[in-house]
């Protein structure tokens, strides 16, 4: 089948295409329903994003997904993984886009696939290759021929240009004859035969903008993401069940769960700014690839009610009937005598009692009951089963661990800086992304007559950044960190500083969490010390440092050094007993080796004693961490009143995640080698493997 998706809010700009599942079936669609084989179909699809889990992952999620009554996968296509540099394709391991696909289709399940180039999905510059910003002249996702020629979609469909793009955009896909429909998300003017669809945590409101085309709901939200500094998000099950029979019982056809296994932002994949290295987004299937209860059980028989409804859902229109104030009837009543029937009711806290074909029905509050044979019952919303399951992090034998350290050496830096300007420069366009540090470094002079204890006080020192974490070493010494939220990236620091007569170094470690992965332009946002810098204080009244000389420095030490990698191949002095003295060390790297736990339940750091920073096992990275970020504050809610937000939230007061995806297909038997990069300042001895465990009651 050919269908085309594009766009969301923020101009956001996608395409999705449908896929296949046989090579020889053929897919159109009509105003009910897409048609595969000559035949409408009701469809359940889920998000699962290959490089957010292992291959060796891979088979069992499509199953669990099979399992639970999808009968699609979808998944975007990553560029900036394929693509790392113009020319250079990678299609290997995590990247293995084909593989995935042939699993999907070896379960007998067909594919969603959403060719981007745009993903957004808090994915680290949305999907874009980094290096695609320097392209001269480029403007995202908009219409200008640089962004075509490097074949890319785009929309500011508010705009002309943005209208141009989005046809020419269209156009494109469907010239290249897939004989599969494609569908634009969020693209309320999406040109024929292209279908507009519908993302959002309800999609009852929503219509194509044309009758004859299916209703379709790209993104049904199973929960939410996390970002560092934030709450955990939850939707109930009760109500994403009720959201998506509503979306049903008006003519919807298609729905896909966004995500239906979240999994991991390994590396420094994640978006954001500031989105978790966890993905878990509360799906039915959980980070680690276990069943989530009673999320994926309550949506397994959500699809299995559906399915017995389904020759009634694609054959007639349904007849709404009003069964109270808050009450409805939705019947689907085919011409060869099938009947279905939704009752719903409405009222967010009440039950009710209505009559349907002269029997009476209770209804709970905020719930639809679903009766495939307009007269018995099969499924009811808001009724979950009593299975639940409760996710423990048990202790491996992987505790006490035998650490070396080394330390990032601040005071040569300079020396090492490959690039001296005046003024302040974007970190971005500094670091190109190679690393997620970069130091600005400066010095100031004090004369001997000079009073740098102006009033008693040392002088104060302010820096202006554009996002997302500064550490200020003065002379060496960390003298304070400073970072911004997602929600607001800029931050201004401001301290006293230990100065001294003569020569001072001020080395600024900018430190990017995530780039931007929408917005308008975001490819334009700024990243790290915009400035101004001032010290203030001083005899000689103010200072601005921002327009003196400085000199960068991409990465740390470690990094250069290839320190996490197995097969590093120069030679490092690692310290060892050195924990005690390095508990609130800052920049410091922890090396340890430990044997794989047995069994195959998976795998988790506790990294609950430490900052911020990033790990590393045998070379992979598992991505950025940054325990001691926590946040206070939660919307709490209770089912029928504030669940219907879509958004309830717990965990405020710790730590966003403190336990970080560890896959077991990244473990030998022995000796593995454990790598931690500490920016502030943690306490080692007490990292820990732990086994996730689920036990359903
Ligand atoms: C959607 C977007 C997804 C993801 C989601 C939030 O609008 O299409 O890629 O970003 O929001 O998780």
């Amino acid at each position: 089948m050919g269908t085309i998706s594009a766009s969301k809010y923020f101009y956001l700009f996608m395409i999705l295409f449908l896929g296949f599942q046989l090579s020889h079936c053929s897919v159109t669609y009509d105003r009910k329903a897409l048609i595969i084989n000559g035949q409408r179909k009701i469809l359940f699809s889920g998000s699962i994003h290959y490089p957010r889990s292992t291959p060796d992952m891979w088979e069992g999620l499509i199953q669990k997904a099979k399992d639970g009554g999808l009968d699609a996968i979808d998944t975007y296509v990553f560029w900036d993984l394929h693509e790392p540099s113009p020319g250079n394709y990678n299609f290997e391991g995590r990247y293995d886009l084909v593989r995935f696909i042939k699993l999907v289709q070896k379960a007998g399940l067909y594919l969603h696939l959403r060719i981007g180039p745009y993903v957004c999905a808090e994915w680290n510059f949305g999907g874009f290759p980094v290096w695609l910003k320097y392209v001269p002249g480029i403007s995202f996702r908009t219409d200008n021929e640089p962004f075509k020629i490097e074949n890319e979609y785009g929309s500011e469909s508010k705009s002309a240009a943005g209208h141009a793009y989005m046809t020419w955009a269209a156009k494109m896909a469907l010239d290249l004859g897939t004989g599969v429909p494609w569908v634009m998300c969020k693209q309320d003017n999406a040109p024929d035969p292209v279908i507009n669809t519908c993302n959002g945590f309800y999609c009852d409101y929503f219509s194509p903008n044309k009758p004859y085309k299916p209703t379709i709901w790209t993104e049904a939200w199973t929960g939410w993401f996390e970002d560092f500094g934030g709450p955990i998000h939850h939707r109930p099950v009760e109500d994403l069940a009720f959201a998506v029979a509503r979306f049903i019982q008006k003519g919807g056809s298609f729905v896909n769960y966004y995500m239906y296994h979240g999994g991991t932002n390994f590396g420094r994949t994640a978006g954001g700014p500031f989105v978790t290295t966890s993905y878990d987004y509360d799906a039915p299937i959980d980070e680690y690839g276990l069943l989530r209860q009673p999320k994926y059980d309550h949506l397994k028989e959500l699809h299995k009610a559906m399915k017995l409804c389904e020759n009634a859902l694609i054959s007639a229109d349904p007849t709404v009937t009003s069964l109270g104030n808050y009450e409805q009837a939705h019947v689907f009543s085919s011409k060869s005598g099938q009947c279905a029937a939704f009752l719903s009711n409405y009222h967010w806290d009440a039950t009710a009692r209505v009559k349907f074909n002269n029997i009476y029905y209770d209804l709970p509050p905020w719930s639809i009951s679903i009766l495939p044979d307009c007269k018995n019952v099969v499924f009811n919303t808001a009724k979950v089963g009593s299975k639940t399951s409760g996710a423990h992090m048990l202790p491996t034998n992987v505790r006490t661990l035998s650490w070396e350290t080394f330390n990032e050496d601040v005071s040569t830096n300079e020396v090492d800086a490959k690039i001296t300007v005046v003024g302040l420069m974007e970190q971005l366009n500094v670091t190109r992304d190679a690393s997620d540090y970069l130091w600005y470094m400066t010095s100031v002079v004090i004369n001997p007559g000079e009073s740098f204890l102006h009033g008693g006080r040392s002088p104060i020192l302010t820096v202006n950044s554009a996002g997302h974490v500064l550490h200020v070493f003065i002379n060496g010494q960390l003298s304070g960190s400073a970072f911004g939220t997602r929600a607001n990236t800029k931050f201004t620091y401001t301290s006293n500083v230990n100065l001294h007569a003569g020569m001072n170094t001020i080395a600024l470690l900018s430190v990017a969490v995530g780039l931007p992965n929408d917005g308008h332009r975001f490819e334009t946002q700024n990243t790290g010390v915009v400035g101004p810098v001032i010290l203030r204080g001083l005899d000689h009244g103010t200072k601005d440092l921002s327009w003196q000389k400085w000199s960068y420095k991409v990465g740390l030490k470690g990094e250069a050094m290839n320190l996490a990698s197995p097969s590093r191949t120069t030679s490092v002095d690692w310290l060892r007993g050195s924990l005690q003295s390095n508990k609130q060390q800052p920049l410091t790297w922890y090396k340890a080796y430990f044997n794989a736990p047995r069994g195959n339940k998976p795998l988790a750091l506790d990294l609950g004693s430490m900052g911020k920073g990033q790990v590393w096992i045998n070379g992979q990275s598992i991505g950025r961490y940054w325990t001691a970020y926590a946040k206070g504050q939660c919307n709490t809610c209770s089912y029928a009143g504030t669940y219907r937000q879509g958004k309830c939230q717990y965990g405020c007061g710790k730590s966003t995640q403190k336990w970080y995806h560890v896959p077991r297909s990244w473990l030998k038997p022995t000796q593995n080698l454990l790598i931690v990069f500490e920016e502030i300042g943690g306490d080692a001895s007490k990292i820990s493997l732990v086994q996730r465990s689920i036990t359903y009651v």
